[in-house]
């Protein structure tokens, strides 16, 4: 047994030095911590219990049986995060790349098993040059194992991935799968195919920041949700991240003990709203108002602006926000907008979040560009999330819910719980000027015009008819 048990220490210290302290410094000098620091960062001291840890390939070619790291390329387990048990894996760049061998797969799969059973979080940390080249078919076949647990977990259990090193190819799905993404800057990315594959079917030419950077996925594709400043930076705001989030649909959404009073006056709330019906303003001043302590977690703050979303809580409860923003685009609802919308309320409808939302929308966006990209299926998203969400829903008018966006934004039809509508609201088929011109046409007066702001520009119509 002593030989055995000075087995066992070997190697745990092979284990735990990865792919050798040449490729740890060459991380390191990257900016990016190793699989392991990671999980250290992200977990509650000490409270991390790893699996597998001597798990080894079975790749008998190209010489590799000679050529073998105890743990193959991941490092996998649970920890607490905020004292709730999460699983993680976290892909070890050190060992061939972090790329996924059968192994690498069997070991992520066994623990989103375990996660599915009972019932909490996953979390990959990834950091992969992909497939194992020298294992071919096995390796995209673990590929696949794990997205059919992706799938499987989806609403179960909240999926997050961070992006925290290379992730390309058919690898890109698994987070894509997941509920939440994040990327840490400058040393992630995420695409299809490479620039170099790029330029040689397509002709164009495109660094790897500019096709599949943070800024890329946060800005334009709408790939990621947020992106960090480095990987200290992104696992502490992960940390803040899950204390927002149930362990599965089974629980209710957490609440954290709070010393703001839920009945404090708001300075400023009465006036955030401008006189003006077309003066833009932030519904981020109107929900840093409301949640409590000002805590707002932004999800895609960098996405389609037009519409906020992103987890606060009330009374220590956490809430989902959705907000139109007139300050951008005026708050209207576009493609981008409604994808956006329609997926954060499918996810706190699944994770039991209780959804508010803030109504400034005077419509959809026009224009053959929004038209031919298919608005109408993508908005009919949001309109579909909302409807079969079960979770409660308030709804708060702050100024305009106009036409078919008033009643897609939550409204009470959809089976909103409590529908709020402030002094300044104003719920109509359309802004006065088109209606005018278009029920008095060629003898449009201004007093028509002020009949109609009159009669449609506050709650009114809507509260005598109790909608
Ligand atoms: N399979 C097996 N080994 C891999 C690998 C893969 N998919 N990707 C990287 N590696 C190995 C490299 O051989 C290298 O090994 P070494 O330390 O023994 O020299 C190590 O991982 C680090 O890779 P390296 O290329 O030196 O790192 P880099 O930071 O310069 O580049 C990548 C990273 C991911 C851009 C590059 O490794 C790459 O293009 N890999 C292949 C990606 C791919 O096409 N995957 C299959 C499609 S899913």
């Amino acid at each position: 047994t002593l030989k055995v048990r000075e087995d066992i220490k070997a190697q745990t210290a092979r284990a735990k030095l990865g792919g050798g302290q040449k490729r740890i410094d060459a991380q390191h000098n990257k900016g990016k911590l190793t699989a392991r620091e990671r999980v250290e960062v992200l977990c509650d001291p000490g409270t991390f219990v790893e699996y597998d840890m001597y798990m080894e390939h079975t790749c008998r070619d190209f010489n590799m049986e000679n050529e073998k790291y105890p743990g193959d390329s991941v490092v996998t387990g649970y920890g607490k995060i905020n004292g709730k048990t999460t699983y993680i894996f976290s892909q070890d760049f050190t060992v061939f790349g972090g790329s996924l061998s059968m192994a690498h797969a069997k070991k992520i799969c066994k623990i989103m098993d375990q996660a599915m059973m009972v019932g909490a979080p996953v979390i990959g940390l990834n950091d992969s040059g992909g497939a194992r080249i020298q294992e071919g078919v096995e390796s995209l076949a673990g590929y696949a194992d794990i997205f059919q647990r992706n799938v499987m977990a989806s609403g179960v259990v909240p999926q997050i991935s961070m992006i925290m090193g290379p992730c390309a190819g058919g690898a890109v799905y698994s987070p894509a799968l997941t509920d939440w993404t994040f990327m840490v800057k400058d040393t992630s990315y995420l695409f299809i195919t490479g620039p170099d594959v790029v330029k040689t079917v397509t002709g164009e030419s495109v660094t790897q920041e500019e096709l599949g950077g943070a800024k890329t996925h946060t800005t334009v594709s709408g790939v990621a949700h947020r992106s960090f400043e480095n990987d200290i930076d992104a696992l502490l705001q992960l940390r803040t991240f899950m204390g927002y989030l149930p362990s599965s649909n089974k629980e209710p959404a957490p609440i954290r003990p709070c010393n703001d009073p839920w009945d404090v006056d708001v300075p400023g709330l009465d006036s955030v709203v401008p006189l003006e019906n077309t003066t833009a303003y932030d519904i981020l001043d109107v929900i840093h108002g409301v949640v409590d302590e000002r805590e707002f977690f932004e999800t895609m703050p960098m996405y389609a602006k037009n519409i906020v979303t992103g987890f606060g809580r009330m009374n220590g409860r956490t809430v989902g926000i959705v907000g139109n923003n007139p300050k951008n685009a005026a708050g209207c609802l576009d493609i981008n907008a409604s994808v956006k919308g329609a997926r954060f309320v499918r996810f706190c409808d699944s994770f039991n979040i209780p959804i508010i939302t803030f109504v400034d929308v005077p419509g959809f966006l026009p224009g053959t560009g929004q038209e031919y990209g298919g608005i109408i299926r993508h908005g009919a998203k949001l309109l579909y999330a909302y409807a079969e969400a079960t979770v409660p829903k308030i709804t708060v008018i702050t100024r305009k819910a106009y036409g078919g966006a008033y009643d897609v934004m939550s409204s009470k039809h959809l089976r909103g719980d409590i529908n709020y509508a402030w002094p300044t609201a104003e719920v109509a088929v359309m802004g006065s000027k088109g209606a005018v011109s278009i029920i008095f046409r060629g003898k449009r007066s201004e007093a028509q015009e002020q009949e109609y702001v009159e009669k449609f520009s506050n709650p009114f119509p809507a509260a005598v008819r109790a909608m």
